[in-house]
């Protein structure tokens, strides 16, 4: 059995940091690489800022709750207020957040990854940024510890080729964010040690985010593995349906969330994930499978060119002021 005694995580932006929380939640010391102190820094502000929101959450909670049943229409003393709170108290206060935080220790050094047990590697993705990563951790790694990418589109087998922890690596790919989402994919590349895959995804069923236990899914090292595999073609239908006219961008949204039970429309999500990673995503998908259906729809194309890119640019399928 895998035991995480202590781990890295190397990048710290938007998933890095968002990994490295879930993992000090878990009470594993963390070692957190950036390449320089101010990136450190905001990665480590990045985790402060998760933290703040989920004290403030729980917080909330009991309040919540006091409105809800006061608009039922029952009316709470006091005394029936403070017993709720009181009930509902949160276990994570902001003590514990400061805990978790001084559970994450930022760096610019790869001397500090000498002694973990796990490494997820959440940089940029491309080839050559990670593969000097992969390089320069396996010079400095214990011959035990396990490597883990974040990423969404390369082959583990490529990345991992010719290392001396090349038994050792796998893909571990996190959700954003995945202090909400528990899914992460588990790919193992050609030379990866099948009791790796197996020991990784024991480990990460032991541990919980905000709001469930992970869910590590083991997957065939194939493009866009299982969920962008389903959910990226998904998007671009909606978006050639739009292109033919079928429905406007509110009723396709409103036809999947009332019709098909999703919680956002395609054109919702397409616009929360950015056109252009699910133009890239599709782009992937076509290349790499070779088969037309995943040929990206006009719309989609012509708004990332016009740099409508979703909520991150303030417009996409419809405008964020
Ligand atoms: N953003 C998402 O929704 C999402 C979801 C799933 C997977 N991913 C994957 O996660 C990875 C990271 O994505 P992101 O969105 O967090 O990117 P990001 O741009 O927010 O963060 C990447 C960080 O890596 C740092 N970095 C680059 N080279 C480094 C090096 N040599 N050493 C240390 N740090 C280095 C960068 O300075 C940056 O802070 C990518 O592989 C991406 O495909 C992203």
């Amino acid at each position: 059995m895998l035991k995480v005694q202590k781990a890295g995580v190397i990048g710290a932006g938007t998933m890095g940091a968002a990994i490295a929380e879930v993992l000090a939640y878990n009470e594993i010391p963390i070692v957190l690489k950036d390449v320089n102190d101010e990136l450190v820094s905001k990665g480590i502000q990045r985790i402060r800022s998760i933290l703040s929101d989920l004290v403030r959450f729980n917080d909330g909670k009991a309040d919540k709750e006091i409105a809800r049943i006061e608009a039922e229409g029952v009316k709470l003393t006091e005394d029936q207020k403070a017993s709720l709170r009181a009930r509902m108290k949160s276990k994570f206060t902001s003590e514990k957040a400061d805990e978790l935080l001084a559970r994450v220790k930022g760096t610019t050094s790869y001397s500090d990854f000498s002694d973990v047990d796990l490494v997820v590697e959440a940089a940029f993705e491309n080839v050559s940024v990670k593969r000097g990563v992969f390089e320069e951790l396996d010079k400095v790694l214990p011959d035990r510890a396990i490597l883990g990418s974040n990423t969404s589109s390369l082959s583990i087998t490529g990345l991992a080729k010719g290392l001396k922890h090349t038994p050792n690596t796998l893909i571990t790919h996190f959700f954003n964010p995945p202090y909400m989402l528990p899914l992460v994919e588990i790919v193992g590349g050609a030379d990866t040690k099948d009791e790796v895959t197996a020991d990784v995804i024991g480990f990460l069923l032991g541990l919980k985010n905000h709001r469930s236990n992970l869910v590590p899914i083991k997957v065939k090292e194939v493009p866009g593995f299982v969920v962008n595999r389903l959910l990226i073609p998904m998007l671009n239908e909606a978006c050639f349906s739009l292109d033919e006219g079928s429905a406007s961008p509110r009723d396709i949204d409103a036809a999947m969330k009332s019709g098909a039970g999703m919680p956002m429309g395609p054109l919702e999500l397409a616009d929360m994930i950015g056109l252009d990673v699910c133009l890239d995503v599709i782009n992937i998908l076509n290349r790499e499978y070779g088969d037309p259906k995943y040929r990206p729809a006009q719309t989609l194309k012509r708004k990332v060119e016009a740099g409508h890119l979703g909520r991150k640019s303030g417009k996409g399928f419809y405008d964020y002021p």
